[in-house]
């Protein structure tokens, strides 16, 4: 039964003509990343598939072959900088547009224990913010040169905290050196980053023709924190069909559609840096439930563009793009 609570794609949106237009999805080989890929190439588009795991993204797209579009699946571990740089270098070497880039993977960290990538940032905040931040600015000039490119940002719910506790960015200490780990914790800091970033890109990039957003899909029936030990397993397997009883959100399909809406429609561009969320039960704040395409986040450190800027100008330095305070 189709969720009513959802906000849908207008039809128009999901049947332009995507022929000569080019795409990199992170994470394409599942959940959302995977309907938003489909539909992409279903509608004529060239997709470039970013998954960490090349012989997952080949599998489940050949089903793809039927389609009007085409695709590529190429390697990126967005937790390692190096592979995120390699991963740019690989796709700048065979494509000169890029009509949109969709930073869609993440994860959780399921431990109670901060874990480190190799560069020694703690992964949650490695896999959803740094490595895609390397990304999209290595990718600028590209985006710059192609006709109304956007970029978007996936974030979560879970960034907008409660009235109590909202989740902020330490812009002291991002790698949870100095304070006390709280895995959940350090999901919500990377979302509000997601939505910070977008917000900074549609300021920096305004004269350009490019547009950005952050996103909050929905409740996908997705892979999503199935990383964790045995009992979060389980956990997860109950909550499930908890979540699709309680009309939560039936698929990543409609989850997908969020993330269609602000790559596709016409409408999406007026509202460039702003947060984009499918309704969710989950806002602590009764007022955001019904979501918006857009709405503004409940959560002021979602919103404030001089922390935001102070974030990219960090960010900037600890991914290697500025050296000896010069950008590079
Ligand atoms: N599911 C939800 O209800 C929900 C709610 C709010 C927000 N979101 C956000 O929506 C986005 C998509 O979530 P989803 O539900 O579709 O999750 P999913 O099914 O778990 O898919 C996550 C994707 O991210 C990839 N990924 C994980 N670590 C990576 C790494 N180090 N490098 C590159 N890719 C990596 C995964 O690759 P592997 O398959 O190789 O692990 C997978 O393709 C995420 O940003 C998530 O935070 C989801």
């Amino acid at each position: 039964m189709a969720n009513k609570n959802v906000i849908w794609c207008d039809p128009e949106t999901l049947s332009k003509d995507l022929k000569g237009k080019t795409y990199i999805v992170t994470g394409a080989n599942s959940g959302v990343g995977f309907e938003t890929t489909q539909q992409l190439v279903k509608q004529g588009a060239h997709v470039v598939m970013a998954c960490r795991r090349v012989e997952a993204g080949e599998e489940v797209a050949k089903p793809f072959k039927e389609l009007k579009g085409s695709y590529e699946v190429m390697q990126c571990d967005l937790a390692t900088l190096q592979s995120v740089r390699s991963f740019v270098n690989s796709f700048l070497s065979k494509h000169n547009r890029l009509d949109g880039l969709v930073c869609n993977a993440g994860m959780v960290n399921m431990d109670n224990q901060p874990k480190y990538t190799t560069d020694g940032f703690e992964i949650t905040m490695a896999v959803s913010f740094f490595g895609h931040f390397l990304m999209t600015e290595m990718l600028l000039d590209t985006l710059k040169n192609t006709d109304s490119a956007r970029i978007l940002l996936l974030s979560s719910v879970v960034h907008a905290g409660n009235p109590k506790n909202r989740y902020e960015v330490h812009l002291d200490d991002l790698h949870w050196k100095n304070r006390k780990y709280s895995n959940f914790g350090a999901y919500g800091e990377a979302k509000v980053a997601s939505v910070q970033y977008a917000l900074e890109l549609a300021e920096r990039l305004k004269d350009t023709g490019i547009t950005s957003y952050s996103i909050h899909p929905g409740w996908a029936r997705s892979n999503f924190g199935g990383g964790g030990n045995f009992l979060i397993k389980i956990a997860m397997t109950i909550a499930k069909p908890i979540f699709t009883l309680l009309n939560f959100s039936d698929s990543s399909w409609e989850s997908a559609q969020t993330s269609l809406h602000c790559l596709l429609s016409d409408e999406a561009p007026k509202h460039s840096g702003k947060y984009f969320s499918q309704h969710s039960v989950l806002y602590r704040d009764k007022e955001c439930r019904k979501g918006g395409w857009p709405m503004k986040s409940p959560n002021p450190h979602a919103n404030d563009l001089d922390t935001a800027k102070k974030l990219v100008e960090i960010s900037r330095d600890l991914v290697g793009l500025k050296i000896n305070g010069a950008h590079v």
